[in-house]
């Protein structure tokens, strides 16, 4: 069984599925976490294995989705999410129960355990918005440990659990902060375009989560169909100054001002130097999407990195830019 997205082949020393918090903490209790390296497996949608992994894989796959405040007459509902629940069953379940806030990251491929720690985020929203807090346990002393929202120091792309405790909790539930009335959220261009091309005026939460599926899979490979892992560098930030350079040369230049200086689109730089839709081996370029990279048979995880290292270097010779990966490799 392969359990990641990519579809490589991987093996480890050690593949551990945890289904409950006593199985966990006994795991725990018996060292099972405390020689390092171990690895966190969700969804399997935003790691490329680059060979055997020296260490343990836990797969987390405790499930339970609830309402912690049914009888709450603000407007503020708090839902509890298990780890190892899928994302979009989440989202989905949200959605039929009436719970809102979730809908512009439907159709995001991997885990509720995995949202926090990179902060996923698509069409105007990141997983940080609606995240009350995060209910983790220490891998080594089994201690239990509830982070607010602002705990989390979330960041783009990143998370406290990717920085300064990077490796050290597991994350067992995530608690959301949605409400029972549906706001729709569409301050992102290519969101409001598809809307109004379907004539789309004030859409449902149905409307609006089956209107972001089919945007995502116009331009993103469908797991079932195409290995690949998402968008798989992030999209880099440059000071004021470059990005004036940058737009002086290119004026059709795509970028986003953000407190840091201005946000530009990876796909859009690697479009321009060349690789949409090229291939290096069996590892390609997604010609609709130039910021995924594709298996296109029989790629192992250094075809991935031979392909993102040809690439890094033409977008740094061009533009001065170092692309930064949003996958994990291991
Ligand atoms: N663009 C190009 N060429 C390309 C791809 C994009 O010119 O090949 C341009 C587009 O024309 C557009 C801009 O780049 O003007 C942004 O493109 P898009 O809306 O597709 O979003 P993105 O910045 O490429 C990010 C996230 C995605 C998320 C989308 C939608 C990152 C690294 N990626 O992509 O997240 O779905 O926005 O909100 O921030 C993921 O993380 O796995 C992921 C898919």
């Amino acid at each position: 069984m392969i359990y990641n997205t990519f579809g490589i082949p991987a093996t480890a020393d050690r593949y551990l599925t945890v289904t409950d918090k006593e199985q966990l903490l006994s795991l725990i209790a018996q060292g099972a976490l405390a020689r390092p390296p171990y690895f966190i497996l969700g969804g399997g949608s935003n790691v490329v294995f680059t060979g055997h992994y020296h260490g343990t894989i836990l797969h987390l796959e405790n499930k339970g989705i609830r309402l912690l405040t049914p009888d709450s007459p603000s407007d503020t509902l708090l839902v509890e999410a298990a780890a190892g629940e899928n994302w979009d069953t989440f989202v989905q379940h949200c959605i039929n129960h009436g719970w809102h806030g979730a809908e512009n990251l439907a159709a995001i491929p991997g885990t509720v355990g995995a949202s926090p720690v990179q902060n996923v985020g698509a069409y105007g929203l990141e997983a940080k918005d609606i995240i009350h807090s995060v209910h983790a346990i220490h891998a080594i002393t089994g201690h239990e440990r509830t982070f607010s929202n602002a705990e989390c120091q979330f960041g783009y792309r990143t998370s406290i659990f990717k920085q300064a405790l990077k490796d050290q909790y597991i994350i067992w539930s995530v608690t959301f902060k949605l409400s029972p009335r549906f706001t729709p959220l569409v301050n992102y261009t290519a969101l409001a375009d598809a809307l109004a091309d379907a004539h789309i005026t004030n859409p449902s939460a149905r409307q609006m989560a089956d209107t972001i599926a089919a945007l995502r899979w116009s331009k993103l490979p469908r797991p079932e169909e195409t290995g690949s892992a998402g968008s798989f560098f992030k999209n880099p930030v440059v000071s004021p100054e470059h990005y004036r350079q940058l737009k002086t040369r290119y004026p059709e230049l795509v970028a986003h001002p953000t407190p840091d200086g201005y946000k530009l689109a990876a796909g859009w730089l690697i479009e321009r130097a060349g690789w949409k839709g090229r291939s290096l081996g069996p590892c390609g370029v997604y010609a609709k999407q130039a910021l995924v990279l594709v298996n296109l048979g029989g790629c192992s995880g250094s075809d991935v990195l031979a392909l993102a290292d040809a690439i890094t270097a033409d977008v740094q010779n061009l533009f001065g830019i170092t692309l930064e990966k949003e996958a994990i490799i291991i």
